[in-house]
C-alpha cells in the first residue's frame, strides 16, 4: 500500500542550518493540572489516542531537534513511563517545587549546561504546537535574536502574559497580574513557546527573579534580561488554535477537535473518502491507504491501519487492528486489537474480532465473536458463531482450516481445531477437533410429535371457556 500516514504533523523538511544548529527542547510537565479535577495529572490526558505531553513531543521530534529534556515533578513514575514511550531519548528532571516557569526549565540545567545553539521551551499541556512553528522561531535565533517568543491575537487576553512590543523589539513581557491596566488592553499576548540563543540561556535564565505579583520565577522575565545585556528580542505570531493550553476539560474538548480537524483534513488530502468527516474519529497514528472509504459514524482508535481500497461502514470501532486491501467491515463491526483481517474478507455487522487473524477472502457476515483465533482463508462463518476462548482463567485459540464453512449459531470451544474444507452442523457445540472435510454435528436431535400443537390448542381452548 502506499504510505499515507494520516499523521497531523506534516513529514520533516529540513529547515537550512538544521543539521549544522544543534537544538535542545524543554518540556515543561511539572503542573498536576488542578483545574482538570482530575487523579490524573494534566499532561496523561488524551487528544486523538495520545497523552497531551506526547504531542509535544511528537512535534518537537518532527521539528528536528537533537536533545529532548523534559521536567516532570516529583513522584511523577507515570509520566516519566509515557515519555520514556514516545521519547526514548529524553532526559528526565524533576522540579521539586513549583515555583515558577524560569526555575522549571532550569530543573534541566544539565541539559541546557551540555550546550545548544538553540533551546525550545515548551509548555507540556500544549499539544497543537506544529513543528514548522518550532523551525519558525528556530530560524528567527538564527537569524540573531536572543529570544524569539511565539505569541497570538488573544480574542480574550485575561490571564495570559502581555507582549509589549517596541517597533519591531519585543521589550518585555507583562504578566496578567502585574499589568497596569494600559498594558491589559493589549491583546498580543504570549503563548509560551520560546526560543533562546543558546550561548546566553542559562545567563538569562540565573538573571531571572521572583520580584512580581505571583512571587513565582517568570521565564518571561528573560526577555528584560536579554534587552538590558544589549541583546535582540522578537516575537513571532501564529494561530491562537497551536497555542491552546489544557487546562481544564473544555479545552481539552477544544483541543481534540482541533486535532481532529487536522487529521481528518490530511486523511482526505491522502486520498481517503471520509462521507461525513465531522462524524469520523482518528488516532494520532491511523494508516489509512488510498481509496479506502469511512462511513459516517466510525471511530478509530490507537493503531489501526487501514489498506487501499478497503471500506469501514458506518458505525464501526476499530483500535490496534488490520484491514488489509479491499476487504470491507461493519456496519456496526467491532475491530480489538489484534484483528487481522485479510484481502477482500468480509466482516458484516454486529460482528466482534479480537486477537484474530482472518486470511484472505473469509466471511463473517453477522453476529458473531471472533476471538483468540486463526482463519484459513475463504472460509465462512455464519451468523451467530461464537469462540468460547476464556474459560475463567485462561484464553484459548480456536483454528479454522481454509475452505471450512461454520453453520450458524455454532460455539466452538478453545482450544479447538476444525480442518480446512471442514463442515459443523448450524447450532452445535464443537469441544472436539474436527478433521479436514468432515462434518461435526454437535446437538440434540430434532423430536417431531405429530397433531401435537392442535391437541394443545384444543387442550387449552376448553380450558378457557370453563374459567
Ligand atoms: C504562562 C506564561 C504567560 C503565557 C501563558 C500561556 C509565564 C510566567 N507566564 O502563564 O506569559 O501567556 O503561560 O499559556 O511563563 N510549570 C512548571 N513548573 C512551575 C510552573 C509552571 O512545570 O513551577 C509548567 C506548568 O505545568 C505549565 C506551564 O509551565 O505547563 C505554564 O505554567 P502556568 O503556571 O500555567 O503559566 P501561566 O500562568 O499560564
Ligand atoms: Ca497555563
Amino acid at each position: 500500500m502506499s504510505d499515507n500516514r494520516v499523521s497531523s504533523h506534516a513529514p520533516s523538511a529540513a529547515t537550512a542550518g538544521d543539521d549544522v544548529r544543534r537544538a535542545l527542547a524543554v518540556v515543561l510537565a511539572a503542573g498536576e493540572g488542578t483545574r482538570m479535577l482530575s487523579r490524573m495529572p494534566k499532561v496523561l490526558h488524551q487528544v486523538a489516542g495520545r497523552a497531551i505531553v506526547s504531542h509535544v513531543l511528537d512535534a518537537v521530534t518532527h521539528a528536528g531537534v537533537d536533545a529532548v529534556a523534559v521536567v516532570i515533578g516529583p513522584d511523577r513514575e507515570d509520566v516519566e513511563a509515557e515519555v520514556r514511550r514516545t521519547s526514548p531519548q529524553a532526559s528526565l528532571h524533576v522540579q521539586r517545587e513549583r515555583l515558577g516557569t524560569a526555575h522549571a526549565v532550569l530543573a534541566a540545567r544539565e541539559a541546557l549546561e551540555a550546550g545548544a545553539d538553540d533551546v525550545i521551551v515548551l509548555f507540556g499541556d500544549t499539544p497543537l504546537v506544529r513543528p514548522e512553528t518550532i523551525r519558525r522561531l528556530r530560524e528567527a535565533i538564527a537569524a540573531g535574536a536572543a529570544v524569539a517568543v511565539l505569541g497570538f491575537e488573544a480574542r480574550d487576553p485575561t490571564g495570559y502574559g502581555r507582549l509589549l512590543i517596541e517597533g519591531d523589539e519585543l521589550v518585555a513581557i507583562r504578566e496578567h497580574k502585574d499589568a497596569t491596566e494600559a498594558e491589559r488592553a493589549i491583546r498580543l499576548c504570549n503563548g509560551g513557546i520560546m526560543a533562546l540563543d543558546g550561548a546566553h540561556a542559562l545567563a538569562l535564565l540565573d538573571a531571572v527573579d521572583n520580584n512580581n505579583a505571583k512571587g513565582e520565577y517568570y521565564l518571561t522575565e528573560v526577555v528584560e534580561h536579554a534587552r538590558k545585556a544589549g541583546l535582540a528580542a522578537t516575537a513571532l505570531v501564529a494561530d491562537e488554535a497551536e497555542q491552546l493550553g489544557i487546562n481544564d476539560r473544555v479545552q481539552l474538548a477544544e483541543a481534540e477537535a482541533v486535532i481532529q480537524a487536522r487529521l481528518r483534513l490530511a486523511a482526505q488530502r491522502a486520498g481517503v473518502t471520509l462521507v461525513a468527516p465531522e462524524t469520523v474519529f482518528l488516532s494520532f497514528d491511523t494508516v489509512l491507504g488510498r481509496d479506502v472509504v469511512v462511513e459516517p459514524n466510525v471511530v478509530f482508535g490507537p493503531g489501526v491501519v487501514v489498506e487501499d481500497g478497503a471500506v469501514v461502514h458506518a458505525f464501526s470501532h476499530l483500535a490496534g487492528a488490520t484491514v488489509a486491501r479491499g476487504a470491507d467491515v461493519g456496519p456496526f463491526a467491532r475491530l480489538r486489537p489484534g484483528a487481522q483481517i485479510g484481502e477482500r474478507a468480509h466482516v458484516g455487522n454486529f460482528v466482534e474480532i479480537k486477537n484474530a487473524t482472518l486470511a484472505q477472502g473469509v466471511k463473517v457476515g453477522h453476529l458473531t465473536y471472533l476471538g483468540d483465533a486463526d482463519v484459513g482463508a475463504g472460509a465462512n462463518i455464519g451468523a451467530g458463531t461464537i469462540t468460547c476462548n476464556y474459560d475463567g482463567f485462561r484464553k484459548h485459540r480456536t483454528h479454522i482450516g481454509a475452505g471450512a464453512f461454520i453453520g450458524s449459531n455454532t460455539s466452538l470451544v478453545a482450544p479447538v481445531r476444525v480442518g480446512a474444507g471442514a463442515y459443523t452442523g448450524s447450532g452445535s457445540v464443537v469441544t472436539n477437533d474436527v478433521p479436514g472435510d468432515a462434518l461435526a454435528l454437535g446437538r440434540s436431535r430434532q423430536v417431531v410429535k405429530d397433531d401435537w400443537a392442535m391437541r394443545w390448542r384444543k387442550a387449552h381452548a376448553a380450558d378457557k371457556g370453563q374459567s
